[in-house]
């Protein structure tokens, strides 16, 4: 089974990340896994030169610390293969601008920047080529990458009509649950990366006080039943759901368990640190080491460029070039 995703470096990765995708990643990672630290993504954003050098690095060193080995799957950095841009253009001449200007995340990005830049409206049709480059079978994501992922298979199968099958149509494979962790501070919003809400989000490499105390201050509801309830109790539902999720069970079990919100809090907060504090001590190893990652991106970046660069050229030559 062929498996591809990336991951932005446009700041620490968050919970949301962590539970959303990277832990998917790391159990599927001896099926034949490709994962990228997607470069080209974050120049959607404004981010200055150094930063993001240093943002790839490290959150390249953070896939490792959480458990992908790179001697199992291949860790690559987007940019370092070139053919992630060349075939961006020959499906940016497949896809349609109606249906780039219809992707929720486009609208609410858009509508927050004024002069946004091209590649904002553009960006799914990258993604649409990290997938098809690979023949991904499957893409881990979490929920709100559903919509690309749609975009994604659209592409590959007018693609194929068209020019004859040279793409496999990806499916998305989201988590039962935690698949849409939600801010701390306000539960109407996802957690993310490029919202400032630093209270409202968890860090992967937040310290267990910075995790213990943003647990306590969760924003919930007044009526004072532990019940798990999205609609209606959206706050408290979160933190079901990310216990659920790190305890492997489904979030009424976990409800059932609980008549206080502070024991759940302090519940949550104990399995987040759990889970996150062997992935912040070993980032610290990793990190200091640079030749290292390194060494591991430019071997990630020739096992993919070898899989890439035929379907590249396969891509090409049906349509004409
Ligand atoms: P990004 O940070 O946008 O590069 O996202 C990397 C991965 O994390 C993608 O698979 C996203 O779907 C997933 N992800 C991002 N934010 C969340 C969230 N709040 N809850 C669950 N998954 C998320
Ligand atoms: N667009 C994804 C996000 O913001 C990141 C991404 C880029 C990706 N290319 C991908 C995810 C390919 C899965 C497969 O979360």
């Amino acid at each position: 089974m062929r498996i591809l995703s990336g991951i932005q470096p446009s700041g620490v990765g968050h919970l949301g990340n962590y539970l959303g995708a990277i832990r998917q990643w790391v159990s599927a990672q001896d099926a034949d896994a490709y994962y990228a630290v997607v470069d080209l993504h974050s120049l959607t954003l404004d981010i200055p030169p150094d930063r993001l050098r240093v943002q790839t690095l490290d959150t390249l060193a953070i896939l490792v610390a959480a458990g992908l080995d790179p001697e199992q799957c291949t860790l690559f950095i987007q940019s370092h293969v070139p053919y992630h841009a060349q075939l961006n253009w020959l499906l940016e001449c497949v896809a349609s601008y109606g249906e780039l200007t219809r992707m929720t995340q486009f609208k609410e990005k858009s509508g927050r920047q004024e002069g946004y830049r091209v590649g904002l409206l553009t960006y799914p049709v990258l993604m649409a080529a990290d997938i098809l480059l690979y023949r991904a079978e499957q893409v881990p994501v979490g929920d709100d990458q559903r919509q690309h992922l749609e975009l994604a298979r659209n592409i590959a199968e007018r693609f194929n009509n068209r020019y004859g099958e040279v793409f496999t149509v990806p499916e998305a494979v989201a988590p039962p649950f935690a698949a849409r962790v939600m801010d701390l501070q306000d539960p109407s919003r996802k957690m993310s990366k490029s919202l400032n809400s630093p209270l409202g989000t968890i860090y992967v490499l937040d310290e267990p006080d910075e995790i213990v105390r943003k647990v306590k201050k969760a924003v919930t509801d007044t009526d004072g039943e532990v019940r798990y309830d999205r609609d209606d109790k959206p706050g408290l539902s979160n933190l079901l759901e990310i216990l659920a999720s790190l305890s492997d069970e489904a979030p009424e079990s976990v409800a059932a368990r609980y008549q206080r919100y502070g024991d759940l809090k302090s519940d949550v907060a104990e399995a987040v640190v759990g889970a996150l504090e062997p992935l912040r001590l070993r980032f610290l190893d990793i990190r200091e080491d640079e030749t290292l990652l390194r060494q591991v991106a430019t071997r990630g970046a020739d096992k993919a460029v070898a899989t890439a660069e035929p379907l590249y050229r396969a891509a090409a030559e049906a349509m004409g070039l």
